[in-house]
């Protein structure tokens, strides 16, 4: 296992297989979309596979796949059976919007996906079509259904947004009285693509806890798992539980043990570094496995102990989370 210079261990990859989106929420998107990059500035499959090979060595178990969308890059499901035979990696999971999904859910449990996180904002069709500039919702909860029915575990992950989706955070959370979901709600972050100004939050953590409660007066604290992005809760008698993302305040750093390759294979230790290592140029120069292995490890060895205050003092933000990968 590696750890890092503030001896936090590196074991999850957040890996971004393409910055494409065909939805266009407006908290990670303008509305023409963010400038794509070309096919050839994406890392290649082949590309993928071989680094994963190499973290893989290095103590990385968990790999995530992100996006943009997952299944907007074609051939997806070939690589996952791809990654799903690396050595070493014991958790494959995926974050995806679930439009195109459905049809792929047997296949994901049959090559041992254990866990995929829908992002899914609202109940409402005209609200989702606002938030997502597209009239999908019935997809997304076609894939919902076929998740749950696939024994897929399932975290429903929610942007609570002032003035747009507030009124259902009840009615999410209600789904897991019945269904043995995830509800997690999520501070918004400023990833928009459009350079803003740090906001500030309406909707905290503590205020989301706070809404949930009224409602939900016995809603209790579970024990969060280790390197937990959220806070975990239950309504007793519900099948499913609650969780709370303090994305924006960032109240995870201490324990954060995850790095994340983008789409164009610039390796990130931390959500709000620019980048810290062009890969997917060390690749194409000829590097071995052990130039790779090298030039990770003296990443590691660089992480900032808290990259949020670092951004925040920066003031503007110009990327967006389809680049990011999330
Ligand atoms: P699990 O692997 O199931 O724990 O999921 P996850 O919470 O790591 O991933 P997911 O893709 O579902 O992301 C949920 C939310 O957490 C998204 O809004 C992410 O952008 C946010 N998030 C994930 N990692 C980080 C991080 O390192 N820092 C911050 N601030 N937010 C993060
Ligand atoms: N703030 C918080 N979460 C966001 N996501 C995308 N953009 C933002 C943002 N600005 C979420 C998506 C997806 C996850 C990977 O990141 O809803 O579920
Ligand atoms: Fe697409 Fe996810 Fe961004 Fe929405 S948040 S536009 S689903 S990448």
């Amino acid at each position: 296992m590696i750890y890092d210079n503030h001896n936090r261990p590196i074991t999850y990859l957040r890996l971004a297989v393409t910055d494409r989106c065909n939805l266009r929420c407006f908290y990670c998107m303008p509305e023409e979309g963010i400038k794509y990059l070309p096919k050839h500035q994406l890392l290649t499959y082949e590309e993928m596979e071989r680094l994963v090979q190499v973290l893989a060595r290095l103590g990385v178990s968990k790999v995530r796949i992100t996006g943009g969308e997952p299944f907007v890059r074609t051939g997806l499901m070939d690589f996952m059976h791809r990654l799903a035979a690396i050595d070493g990696l014991t958790d494959l999971s995926m974050t995806t919007n679930g439009v195109l999904t459905a049809p792929h859910v047997a296949d994901l449990a049959a090559l041992g996906v254990k866990a995929v996180n829908l992002s899914l904002d609202t109940l409402d069709r005209e609200r989702f079509h606002k938030i997502t500039r597209r009239d999908e919702l019935p997809a997304v909860l076609n894939t919902l259904d076929a998740l749950l029915k696939a024994g897929i575990e399932t975290k429903i992950n929610a942007v609570v947004m002032d003035g747009q989706n507030t009124q259902d955070i009840v009615p999410l959370a209600e789904l897991t009285r019945n269904l043995p979901v995830d509800a997690r709600f999520i501070e918004e972050m400023p990833f928009n693509g459009e350079g803003s100004h740090y906001p500030v939050l309406h909707w905290t953590h503590r205020r989301i806890v706070d809404e949930l409660r009224a409602h939900f007066p016995d809603l209790h604290k579970l024990p969060d798992p280790p390197f937990s992005t959220a806070n975990n809760y239950q309504i007793p008698g519900h099948q499913g539980t609650i969780g709370v993302i303090a994305a924006f305040s960032r109240t995870f750093c201490g324990t954060c043990n995850r790095i994340r390759l983008t789409a164009q294979g610039t390796l990130k230790t931390c959500l709000y570094d620019n980048g810290v290592l062009d890969v997917r140029a060390l690749i194409r120069a000829g590097a071995t496995d052990d130039d790779l292995t090298a030039a990770f490890l003296r990443a590691f060895a660089h992480r900032p102990a808290n990259g949020f205050e670092a951004e925040q003092s920066r003031g503007v933000v110009t990327e967006s989370m389809s680049t990011i990968g999330g």
